[in-house]
């Protein structure tokens, strides 16, 4: 590791200057647990590039927070890399790393082009708009039951009467796995995710890993047309895929398919909760409802990303080493004032809505079809079927920021009483 400055809360790189540290936290700014993304708004009122002892899980890193430096690092990745094998031991200046799940990385997510592209050729076309627009009738009847099911109660806990079940079906129904595992995967996905105990964590990495290990056996001696098979026969690179790197995938799409879905949702129907008249006007308009969603996940974007800096470079003024780990500010970036004017404003006639929710560059996230698919079916169904919604009064929404996906964790919700 390069030379470290002592601090109050842990070793800074020689190389930042003291103007630029700031002792910011992501989770642990006052108001994080109700609403993350405004307890972060201070985030902009220091420079657009600073260190923080603190900043991810109490770890140190540098934090960028402008959607134009965020862009430019996303789109290059021979200087940011998402793959932190290609460190020697000690050339990390954080040793803490997220890579996989036990055993196995997670493919392609954290490796670089061009290894990262053998992956995307071979899964870009299972999730193109074409193919996803076929998966139209089976989300739509899942979302029906899903709201039958709650509507006459005149109330529900959102997050696990309709945001959680929602996305896990359509997944299990796109990896051809059973439904009745539902309540099984729910469980291992809050054990991968929100863990509340080591032993927790540990069961759900074993469990998932175990089941989805027989499942690429099967899929492999009897392949249909599930993504499951697609995946277990892949070849890359003109080659087999192997356990690892199928495991890898299989993971990834787990993770990244079913947590990200349920926590969009999950801000998504508490602001339009908490603002009656934003969902007045969708129930006016639902032709707003496309713009709606973009304007939504600008301002409630959820996923958290890091990049490893590859070489000695300066970015905008700031000089990066070999080694640094950077923070993508990517959450909150839809509140960046010099992209969005008035950023704290819901607007759902807002132009131009160019967020990072999902992203840029190569690692653009590959479910953005299906995830806008399934919250504009979403908010189709419950405008149409369910009365205005208000979050039950007495009560608090909770929400959670401490992991790479921001969620809201708890959101009672009343209507027709
Ligand atoms: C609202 C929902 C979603 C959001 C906000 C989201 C966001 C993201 C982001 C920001 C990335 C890039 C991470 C990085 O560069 O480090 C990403 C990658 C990815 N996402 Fe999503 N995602 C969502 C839903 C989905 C769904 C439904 C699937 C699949 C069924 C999916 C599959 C993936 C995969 C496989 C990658 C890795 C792509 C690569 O490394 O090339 N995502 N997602």
């Amino acid at each position: 590791m390069a030379g470290t400055q002592a601090s109050a809360q842990g070793a800074i790189p020689n190389h930042v200057p003291p103007h630029l540290v700031r002792n910011f936290s992501f989770h642990t700014t006052a108001g994080a647990t109700e609403d993350p993304h405004r307890a972060a708004d201070p985030i902009f009122e220091g420079p657009d590039i600073f260190f923080s002892p603190i900043g991810w899980n109490g770890g140190p890193g540098w934090i960028v927070t402008r959607v134009d430096l965020l862009r430019e690092i996303y789109q290059d990745p021979q200087t940011y890399s998402s793959n932190s094998d290609q460190f020697a031991p000690g050339e990390l200046y954080a040793e803490a790393d997220s890579t996989g799940i036990g055993e196995w990385k997670l493919v392609p997510i954290f490796l670089d082009p061009p290894d990262h592209t053998k992956y995307r050729v071979v899964i870009n076309p299972i999730f193109s708009p074409t193919r996803i627009a076929q998966l139209e009738p089976g989300v739509r009847s899942t979302c029906l039951e899903l709201v039958d099911a709650v509507r006459a109660a005149g109330e529900c806990e959102f997050v696990e009467a309709f945001a959680r079940p929602f996305p896990v079906t359509i997944f299990l129904r796109l990896m051809g796995l059973p439904l009745e595992k539902t309540a099984d995967f729910v469980a291992w996905e809050e054990g991968l995710l929100h863990a509340t105990s080591e032993e927790q964590a540990i069961a759900a990495r074993l469990a998932t890993g175990e089941y989805l290990k027989t499942v690429m056996a099967d899929r492999r001696a009897n392949p249909t047309d599930d993504l499951s098979s697609l995946l277990a026969n892949a070849h890359f690179d003109g080659r087999p895929g192997t356990d690892d790197e199928v495991m890898g995938l299989y993971f990834l799409f787990f993770l990244a398919g079913l947590d990200t879905v349920t926590s969009a949702l999950g801000f998504i129907f508490r602001e339009l909760a908490q603002q009656p008249q934003l969902q007045q006007q969708l129930r006016d308009d639902p032709s707003l409802i496309p713009n709606a969603i973009e304007e939504l996940l600008r301002a409630y974007t959820i996923v958290a990303s890091h990049r490893w800096v590859t070489r000695d470079v300066e970015f905008h003024g700031v000089q990066f080493k070999r080694g640094d780990l950077i923070l993508l500010g990517t959450q909150t970036s839809g509140r960046d004032a010099h992209e969005f004017p008035d950023p704290q404003t819901i607007d759902f006639k807002r132009e131009n809505v160019r967020h990072l929710a999902f992203a840029s560059g190569p690692h653009r996230c590959i479910g953005s079809h299906l995830a806008r698919r399934e919250i504009k079916i979403a908010l189709e169904e419950w405008l149409t079927r369910v009365p205005p919604f208000r979050v039950k009064p007495g009560e608090v929404t909770r929400a959670v920021s401490d992991g790479a996906v921001w969620s809201v964790t708890y959101l009672p919700l009343v209507w027709g009483v």
